[in-house]
């Protein structure tokens, strides 16, 4: 096994059940995974096992973000969690948390690292994460992802490893850079979305690896990258506006770093702008999808900066058999860093995230269906959206194949503020909102983004507030 450098690490290695057998019901257990790639696979089900013998489990599970179903999937079925953070995307995990089986909040991503060294959801006692090697010294080399593992490691009291062998040895992917917490804290240093700050693998005293799993077992992935008409005609309008922009002198020729949020909209988007004709673009973002590897190829973007590589199978072997090439163009950092509002600040990051439902105010819903079922989580959007130089929200104008308008009177619940959308695009069009005034707005948003079909009652509906702010001079309160 050469992937473990150490000989006396070596002796450390056993199974799946071995290693779960480890794990005490009722405690905090973090693993590595972030957008279903580099997520731990053999042990979580192994995990799953001991609570479907009856065993009471009562895990707080957390992790960087959503991870596969051998994991979310298998925990939630067999009833072992009790609590989750901070994010997910399985629909199991998703019933349980919606049916109030498992408790759940929604975090920032880019501030759960911070909380976890904090310790508000108490001390983390197993950390579970997945390697492509590791050295020496006891350090871990990751995945497909860094996500929140160096902290979940650096808290953890002990940390059972999964080697897996279906990755190549990433070495050189990684940049770890973990923050001091206040009052020591200093500033981050990137400047470019190329800067590497820290090192090439997580930090780990070896005494506290417990025992490694040897895997062979892929990632889930991601989704495809096909536009459909829909997502291909917002990425249109969304082309066409940020052209617009640098016509106007807004924007420079050369386009500050670009993130795009997670989902089939996200990488429907990014698959657009590989066509756009745009090249030497950056992306400083979260995840990155399949679709960056075909901007990488086409020129279209010069380098990537993420926390996770979230590809369909497809192109986990096309980045694997081009590793050294594609190494040179992409690195992964902690979700600590890749979502820091400091960096995204001093960068201008254009964020483009998806929204489930936006508003005639701008007020954008990521994450309840109705305002009350959860569907994925906030995830680094608001990490974006707040901090960024320019925030766009998607949306199909509508959904469940024209039912539901995605444009509505107003939000059934608000991840971001209307302070903080800059710009909203469907695929009828682009509605910039800076500058306008609440009535603008709306006006903009109706005749702009709404589906025609819908545009009659969201008009009517306004003529009502107008006419109440006139009646009440003020405010208006219909909703
Ligand atoms: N009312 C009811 N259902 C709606 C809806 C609405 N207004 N808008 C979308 N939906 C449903 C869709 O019908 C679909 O349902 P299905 O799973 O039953 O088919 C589901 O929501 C997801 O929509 P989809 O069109 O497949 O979107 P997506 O894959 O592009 O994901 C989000 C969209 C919003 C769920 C996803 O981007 C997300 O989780 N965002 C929050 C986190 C985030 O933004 N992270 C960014 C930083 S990386």
């Amino acid at each position: 096994m050469d992937r473990i450098k150490s000989e006396e690490l070596k002796k450390k290695i056993c199974s799946a059940e071995e290693a779960a057998a480890l794990v005490t019901p009722g405690t905090v257990v973090g693993v590595s995974g972030f957008t279903s790639a580099g997520y731990p696979k053999l042990v979580p089900g192994a995990l799953a096992k001991r609570a479907e013998s009856g065993e009471d489990m009562r895990l707080t599970l957390i992790s960087g973000a959503s991870v596969g179903d051998e994991l979310d999937g298998a925990l939630a079925r067999s009833g072992a969690v009790a609590r989750r953070y901070p994010y997910q995307s399985n629909k199991s995990l998703r019933a349980a948390i919606n049916e109030g089986k498992i408790a759940y909040a929604d975090i920032h991503l880019g501030q759960l690292s911070r909380l976890v060294r904090t310790g508000v959801f108490g001390p983390v006692d197993t950390a579970i994460v997945e390697a492509s090697a590791i050295l020496e010294d006891g350090s871990i080399v990751p995945t497909m992802c860094v996500g929140s593992a160096d902290t979940l490691v650096q808290c953890a009291r002990q940390v059972i490893v999964e080697l897996n062998t279906a990755v190549p040895d990433l070495t050189g992917l990684h940049d770890i850079y973990t923050p001091q917490m206040p009052p020591h804290t200093k500033p981050i240093p990137i400047c470019h979305v190329s800067d590497r700050i820290g090192q090439p693998s997580i930090p780990c005293d070896p005494a506290k690896i417990c025992v490694i799993v040897l895997s062979e077992t892929p990632d889930a992935g991601g989704p495809g990258t096909a536009p459909d008409e829909v997502t291909g005609r917002i990425a249109r309008n969304l082309v066409a506006f940020l052209k617009g922009e640098q016509a106007a002198g807004r924007l420079s020729d050369l386009l500050p770093p670009l993130q795009s949020g997670v989902g089939g909209t996200g990488n429907a988007i990014l698959s657009e702008l590989a066509h756009s004709g745009m090249q030497g673009l950056s992306l400083y973002s979260e995840v990155l999808q399949s679709a960056v590897l075909d901007m990488i190829d086409s020129g279209t973007v010069a380098f990537a900066s993420g926390s996770a590589l979230s590809f369909t199978p497809e192109y986990q072997q096309k980045f694997y058999e081009n590793f050294e090439e594609y190494r040179k163009k992409i690195v992964l950092r902690p979700q600590e860093i890749s979502n820091s509002g400091e960096v995204i600040a001093r960068l201008g990051v254009i964020a483009i995230n998806t929204a489930i439902e936006a508003d005639l105010s701008g007020n954008v819903n990521s994450t309840h269906i109705g305002g009350s079922r959860l569907m994925n989580g906030i995830g680094g959007s608001g990490d974006y959206a707040r901090n960024a130089g320019l925030t766009v929200f998607v949306t199909p104008a509508t959904a469940k194949n024209g039912a539901l308008s995605c444009i509505v009177p107003w939000v059934s619940h608000v991840d971001h503020t209307e302070h903080d959308t800059d710009v909203l695009i469907t695929e009828y069009g682009a509605a910039d909102l800076r500058g306008k005034t609440p009535y603008e707005r709306a006006d903009l948003i109706i005749e702009t983004c709404a589906a025609p079909t819908f545009r009659p009652q969201l008009r009517e509906y306004m003529e009502r507030v107008k006419k109440e702010c006139r009646d009440h001079h003020g405010i208006p309160v219909l909703k």
